[in-house]
């Protein structure tokens, strides 16, 4: 086969052959990428194939566990960071007009914004709940499995064009102030304000290791488990699920859902174009231990 030749289409090679590759993977980083999508895996795989221009995954499997930096290349290719405030505007507008008030009537608001990225998700809660004069009794957890994105999240920088982004988005979920009331600006970009960064807190957590907290009252994992498989879906459910307070509102990306999934009996569905269920009550028993640990999330606390 000529070199670069499985990377320019489709790759066409059994599971088999990439399991030993996602299993190095895992021996030499913390990253166990053996459950994510099969159309990832192939996507990731592919691209590294032709922009090294291996000829098969055996040379591309010697050369990351050789080169540490060629390892760090291909694990991000399994970290996809898209990201922007407010974003699918229609489901901030539902959680601004009927979920907001709801939490509205806790003593402490306490929200888990799971795979964060760059943190957009976590400094739009925190302004949609400023605005409503409850950010000083909430706390928003916001972790992300990749270091260097959570970085960038507690440093809050937004650039000209994120900016703009955010200004159409706040104001199609509703937002009636100025954007610009929230960012100081420094040259070029703008940074978050103090008041809005320090009632967020950004840690590590890795989905595809057991570690759950407990008593969230929201909890947003948007745009993530489209990248797993069922199994790691199901996972990842359950332990959403055993993170949540009975009636705390679980939110999903707009291609995602709990229909199908181990958990469907314990939601109701709140709107059908925003993904937003409510548990319906605690059942107790889905398969997963409190982390010693965890105790009210304080751990989460701690990144
Ligand atoms: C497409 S972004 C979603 C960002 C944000 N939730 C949104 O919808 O705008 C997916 C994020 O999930 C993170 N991620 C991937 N695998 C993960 C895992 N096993 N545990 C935690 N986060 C993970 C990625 O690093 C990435 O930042």
């Amino acid at each position: 086969m000529a070199i670069g030749q499985v990377g320019a289409t489709e790759l066409d090679v059994s599971p088999d052959e990439w399991s030993e590759l996602l299993h190095d993977i895992l021996q030499r980083t913390r990253y166990d990428f053996r459950n994510y999508s099969i159309r990832l895996i192939k996507r990731v795989l592919s691209r590294q194939l032709r922009i090294y221009q291996f000829a098969d995954l055996a040379c591309l499997r010697s050369a990351v566990c050789a080169n540490m930096e060629t390892m760090n290349k291909l694990t991000a290719g399994f970290m996809v960071h898209v990201t922007e405030m407010f974003r699918n505007p229609a489901t901030f507008r539902y959680i601004r007009h009927r979920i907001v008030p709801e939490l509205g009537h806790l003593p402490f608001i306490r929200i888990w914004i799971v795979g964060c990225a760059t943190g957009e998700e976590a400094y739009s809660f925190a302004i949609m709940l400023y605005e409503a004069g409850l950010l000083e009794r909430s706390r928003i957890y916001a972790t992300d499995i990749a270091l260097d994105v959570l970085a960038e999240a507690r440093r809050g920088c937004l650039t000209r064009s994120k900016f703009e982004r955010f200004e159409s988005n706040y104001r199609l979920a509703g937002g009636e102030r100025e954007p610009g009331e929230y960012v100081e600006r420094d040259g070029e970009n703008g940074y978050f304000r103090a008041e809005l960064r320090r009632r967020i807190t950004f840690s590590v957590h890795d989905l595809t290791a057991d570690v759950q907290f407990q008593d969230f009252d929201l909890i947003c994992c948007r745009n993530v488990m489209i990248y797993f498989n069922e199994e790691l879906k199901n996972k990842t459910h359950r332990l959403l699920l055993s993170s949540l307070r009975a009636s705390g509102f679980l939110v999903l990306g707009d291609k995602e859902t709990v229909k199908f999934s181990d958990v469907e009996t314990h939601y109701i569905h709140l709107d059908q174009q925003a993904k937003i269920f409510r548990k319906v009550e605690s059942k107790g028993g889905c398969g997963y231990e409190r982390h010693p640990e965890s105790g009210q999330g304080s751990e989460c606390a701690s990144g």
